[in-house]
């Protein structure tokens, strides 16, 4: 079978690898990929959220799956379109997908299906905004803190987890007022901040079936500490021992279970990824954000535990016989750190040439993802602001830990940074 896979970041590299490895598949395209995708697949310059190229590429090149990868096309109605050409693609249609899309649209689901979550206003214009942001600190008293999230997607960076009044009231200047996030400041979701250990849990589901990957947590702010702004992702680690040990089977069957049931109940079965975004709060775990596709950073750390072939699995939703397919993980730990371009998430120049890469050709238990790469006569250069994670994996999440930094440090670029403290809070929690 011929499988295309779309996107080019860290995320689509390590699709592309797990797929890579099933006796399933003669042949990997990728759109547009990177420079480490296309040591694996055929890259095909054809932009993620080009999607009538993309599903006449699929049709010429009869591709038996399309896995996509980023939000974007998701929501615009990638799968839509491959669908109506009869073309088999995973992932969620434009409906199911604005669990994403729109957080009021996930909002309102969570509490029609009773899915705790934190309390929430919907506010559509910067007075309404700030009213509400007044009236939260009348009532609450100024210790507490509160979330302002843009109401469409900004990458993952629309968010601003304010811890007081003040705060708040700048995040919704920039957000509402000076437009940061354009349109997608048109509406703002405010939340109560919740306090706990956060958690990735991604699931695949056919709409029916439900099965969770092991959980990771990844690391959001740019600097370490949690200091800075919020990114796309600094580095994940997987599983979490912070967390109670049956954090993954409440959140199934008060979090997922009830959310693709909802979805279902609203004529479009879920398909595709599931990714439940948690806070274990002290009266359990609270979902936070729905995405409609994997996590970037959370897939190079999850992928590379999973011991099954995955190409049946996301067969499985395709065809919805997923109630078929068995999972097994291969134990232990692994974590993922991101290197990134100096001034990230910022402005960041690109071009810089990447070395030591040829350093971990055959290593099977310290791994790179290229994110933002690609070649130039003949050498990788960095693309973009997230370049590369490295994943360890080892027997326990020490060892793990001590792998992704030993591969980081064997890669240089000009301006390369990281976090240097990715699983140290979980390190101190098994200490
Ligand atoms: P989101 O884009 O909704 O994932 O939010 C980005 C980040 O903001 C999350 O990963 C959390 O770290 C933080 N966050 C979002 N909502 C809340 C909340 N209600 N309470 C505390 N932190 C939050
Ligand atoms: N790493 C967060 C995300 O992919 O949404």
């Amino acid at each position: 079978m011929r499988v295309l896979v779309v996107g080019g970041g860290g995320r689509e590299h390590a699709l592309a690898w797990k797929i890579a490895k099933s006796p399933l598949v003669d042949k990997i395209f990728c759109a547009p990929g990177n420079a480490g995708i296309a040591q694996l697949a055929e890259c095909v310059p054809i932009q993620a959220t080009e999607i009538a190229g993309l599903v006449d590429f699929a049709e010429r090149n009869r591709i038996g799956l399309t896995v996509v990868g980023p939000e974007a096309p998701l929501i615009a109605g990638i799968v839509d379109a491959f669908e109506a050409r009869g073309l088999p693609i995973f992932g969620p249609s434009t409906d199911p997908a604005r669990l994403e899309g729109s957080k009021t649209f996930a909002k309102e689901l969570m509490q029609a299906a009773g899915i705790p979550t934190a309390a929430y206003w919907t506010c559509r214009s910067l007075a309404e905004a700030q009213a509400i942001v007044r009236a939260y600190y009348t009532q609450n008293g100024p210790e507490v803190g509160i979330v302002i999230k843009a109401d469409g997607i900004a990458a993952g960076k629309g968010v601003i987890v304010a811890g007081s009044q003040a705060e708040a009231e700048a995040g919704l200047l920039r957000i509402m007022g000076e437009r940061v996030f354009g349109a997608a400041g048109d509406v703002v979701v405010i939340e109560e901040r919740l306090y706990g250990e956060e958690t990735s849990i991604m699931a695949i589901t056919d709409g029916e079936t439900i099965i969770p990957l092991v959980p990771s947590q990844d690391h959001k702010r740019v600097g370490e500490g949690d200091t800075g702004p919020n990114t796309g992702g600094m580095g994940a680690y997987s599983p979490v021992p912070g967390i109670p040990e049956d954090t993954a089977s409440v959140v199934m069957e008060r979090i997922l279970r009830p959310a693709v049931r909802a979805v279902r109940e609203l004529g479009i079965p879920y398909r595709g990824v599931l990714y439940a975004g948690i806070i274990v709060t002290a009266d359990g775990p609270k979902c936070i954000e729905f995405n409609c596709r994997l996590g970037d950073p959370e897939t190079q750390a999850v992928l590379p535990l999973l011991e099954s072939d995955l190409v049946p699995l996301l067969m499985g939703v395709t065809d919805c016989t997923l109630d078929k397919q068995e999972v097994r993980w291969r134990g232990g730990a692994s974590a993922s750190v991101t290197a990134v371009s100096k001034g990230y998430p910022g402005e960041y120049e690109i071009g810089k040439v990447i070395s030591g890469l040829e350093l971990f050709v055959g290593q099977e238990d310290c791994l790179v993802f290229h994110g933002g790469t690609r070649l130039e006569d003949g050498r990788t250069v960095t693309d973009g602001g997230r370049v590369l994670s490295v994943t360890g994996l080892a027997d326990d999440l020490r060892a793990a830990v001590a792998r992704a930094y030993e591969g980081l440090d064997r890669l240089h670029f000009e301006g390369m940074s990281f976090r240097r403290d990715i699983a140290a809070r979980a390190l101190q929690s098994v200490d």
